[in-house]
């Protein structure tokens, strides 16, 4: 007799790194989502997150690649993730700059990333844009207006107070928790709000 060993497949999710501040966001993600092997991560990072890695962090990209489980060339237009028929949980871009942002809300798909975005769109799967500008100019905002109202979430890197963050790390750790939870992800060191726990 012969058994049969049967492998889960594993969930995936699109990581697209474009050229806000806040590379490290993107670094702290991909390390917490490798804790959790059932998920598969799809990296995909613009010509100016290579620049906001080099100049933000200390990470050498190579390093940031070999974080997640597939990476993609930004001029890869054919790669698997460029197609819809490419089964997803969805797409998380962090941190999306205001010319991805445009991009994406525009459907102007010109690179992988944008692709990326446009068919998890279509697709009507889950989409995270973790925006960083600051101040936002109406052009922003209606950007984001129109992706929220087609069912993105748009959720810039704010700072918290209310977990009592200790340093940056901290502030990290928290909002890589708040972007994971929205695919059921637990992440180690994310404080949820339990107003009681509160001395
Ligand atoms: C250090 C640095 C920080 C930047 N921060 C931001 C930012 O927070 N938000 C933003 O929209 N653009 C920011 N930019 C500008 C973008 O990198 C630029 O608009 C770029 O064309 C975005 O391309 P991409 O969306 O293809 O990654 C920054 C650039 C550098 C070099």
């Amino acid at each position: 007799m012969t058994t049969r060993l049967s492998t889960k497949p594993k969930k995936r999710m699109v990581i697209g790194i474009s050229g806000a501040s806040g590379a490290a966001l993107a670094v702290d993600l991909l390390q917490c989502l490798r804790e959790h092997p059932e998920w598969e991560s799809h990296l995909v990072v613009s010509n100016s997150a290579e620049i906001t890695l080099r100049l933000e962090t200390s990470e050498e990209l190579n390093h940031v690649m070999e974080l997640a489980s597939h990476c993609h060339s930004i001029k890869n237009i054919g790669a698997c993730i460029a197609s819809g028929t490419f089964k997803t949980e969805g797409m998380i871009v962090v941190p999306c700059s205001m010319k991805t942002l445009s991009g994406i809300a525009t459907g102007y798909s010109d690179n992988l990333l944008l692709r990326a975005a446009d068919v998890t769109i279509k697709e009507r799967r889950p989409l995270v844009l973790v925006v960083r500008e600051s101040p936002l100019s109406t052009i922003h905002l209606r950007n984001m207006l129109t992706l929220s109202e087609l069912g993105a979430t748009i959720m810039p890197p704010m700072i918290t107070h209310y977990n009592k963050p200790m340093n940056m790390a901290d502030l990290t750790r928290h909002i890589t928790g708040k972007i994971l939870d929205k695919f059921g992800i637990e992440v180690r060191g994310f404080r949820r709000w339990c107003a009681d726990e509160v001395q």
